[in-house]
């Protein structure tokens, strides 16, 4: 067994036992178990074949060579992909557990083993497991080699042996390394084991997808390191009880950040929604207090997302609990709220909601929040058809929202009338079937909505 030493994830200082507190910089809790190098060549071995000595270049005169990339077959996942899987790529995939991680993979191997060798790496099932799971997918007759195994070493023996283009490990928490004593999903297993597969992509050309399960705080089981480590992080959204899953890229080396991928969980598999503007949207028969349509933009593709607003009488504490919204935000609009609108909402409980467990961090979501918020509040319902969206600042101005007048054109095709918009995004010519109110301020934009009901 190799030697293992204690390293302090603030500044990098080694010790040869654990320790609550960093004997170098003092910061307690951050000493992780980590292989100790022998001085010298082993640092150096492991860099060669990622660098093999190169000059020193001008830029100008480096030829710009985009990368290649192979299509999954899965139309959605490409999009997030940035067009395909990258020769060398480490991709991390997160998400709750049960969200359809394994099945998205599954099916991405399969379509991918057409023009390539694919390895799928089990960790968490049986080689029998996954291939019900392939049954139940419709994947008969599949080229996919499937290894069920959670040690590392063996694992990269069978890489070198196979020499897959594609491999899969699913998931990264069950590996661990002979080299450590710490338990599997402990962030020092989890970070070396990442860390050894990446060196291994990078010098075999072999890309690799990791599988990773967040907890409940929503950062990946013990290691956010492995973002650093990674060319692309993608998660997994969406309620395990509505049929449609979100895949957002949060970092990518090949291709844009924030793109999302929409799915939906069928008998038979992840298939790919290609026009996803309308699934976020609750229908209700008659409008209801307490509930605007948002037009946000999620990479290239506006999206209608239904917010829902419960105010409530409160105790003595009031909370404020928001599913889908930031937390702080909302304690933020409702201080704007109650200084610029004059709507208090001081000894209420207040609930938000996005619809459809679409998580939206835009600002642009402000004015949508605060129009439901006022609505439950008041008891009145917004007129049929309505629609906001706009960034509301601390003095209670509405600032404009990035390609307003595509969020606007998407709406009206979809049949919304009414819409109520920061000044900046009102259409130069009027769009069909649409009535847009522009306005500048929070209170103006309550003001016109009285005025509709
Ligand atoms: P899975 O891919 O195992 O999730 P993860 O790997 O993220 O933990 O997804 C499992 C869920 O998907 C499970 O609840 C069953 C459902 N499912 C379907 O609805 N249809 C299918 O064709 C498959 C394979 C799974
Ligand atoms: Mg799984």
């Amino acid at each position: 067994m190799a030697k293992t030493t204690y390293t302090c994830r603030e500044c990098g200082g080694t010790n040869a036992k654990w320790l609550g507190q960093c004997p170098h910089c003092k910061a307690w809790n951050t000493l992780d178990e980590t292989v100790a190098e022998p001085a010298g060549h082993t640092r150096n071995g492991r860099f060669q074949a990622l660098a093999r000595s190169q000059p020193v270049a001008t830029l100008s005169e480096i030829a710009a060579a985009d990368v290649a990339r192979t299509p999954t077959g899965q139309e959605e996942l490409d999009r997030v992909l940035g067009g395909g899987i990258v020769e060398g790529a480490v991709v991390l995939i997160g998400g709750d557990p049960g969200i359809g991680k394994s099945t998205l993979l599954l099916q991405a191997v399969d379509a991918l083993s057409a023009q390539m060798k694919v390895l799928y790496v089990t960790g968490e099932e049986s080689g029998a497991q996954i291939a019900l799971r392939a049954h139940r997918l419709g994947l008969a007759g599949t080229r996919v080699r499937v290894l069920a195994e959670i040690q590392l070493e063996k694992i990269a023996a069978a890489i070198e042996a196979e020499a897959p283009d594609f491999c899969v490990i699913d998931s990264i928490q069950t590996v661990y390394s002979e080299q450590l004593t710490s338990a599997p999903g402990s962030v020092a297993q989890v970070r070396e084991c990442a860390a050894q597969l990446t060196r291994l992509a990078k010098t075999r050309g072999c890309a690799v997808v990791l599988v990773g399960h967040v907890t409940k705080e929503g950062a990946l089981a013990g290691p956010r390191v492995l973002e650093h480590i990674v060319d692309t992080v993608l998660y997994f959204e969406g309620d395990t009880h509505s049929s449609f899953r979100l895949v957002r890229a949060i970092k990518n080396r090949f291709g844009a950040v924030n793109e999302i991928g929409v799915f939906a969980m069928t008998e038979r598999g992840l298939k790919g929604v290609s026009n996803p503007s309308a699934i976020f949207l609750s229908t209700h028969g008659e409008p209801v207090p307490g509930s605007c349509v948002l037009v946000t933009l999620e990479g290239t593709r506006p999206l209608l997302v239904e917010i829902q607003a419960l105010v409530d009488s409160g105790g003595p504490s009031p909370r404020r609990l928001s599913v889908g919204l930031d937390r702080d935000r909302l304690a933020m609009l409702l201080a704007v709220l109650h200084r610029h609108a004059g709507v208090s909402c001081m000894d209420q409980d207040v609930f938000v909601n996005a619809v459809g467990g679409v998580r939206i961090a835009e600002p642009a979501a402000d004015l949508a929040v605060l129009l439901a918020i006022h609505g439950s509040l008041r008891g009145r319902a917004l007129p049929r058809g309505f629609i906001a969206y706009g960034e509301v600042g601390l003095a209670g101005e509405v600032r404009p929202a990035p390609r307003g007048q595509e969020r606007l054109r998407e709406a009206a095709k979809l049949g919304f009338s009414v819409a109520v918009v920061p000044r900046a995004n009102a259409p130069k010519k009027p769009i069909e079937g649409l009535t847009v109110h522009a306005v500048d301020r929070i209170e103006e934009a309550i003001e016109a909505v009285r005025g509709l009901a």
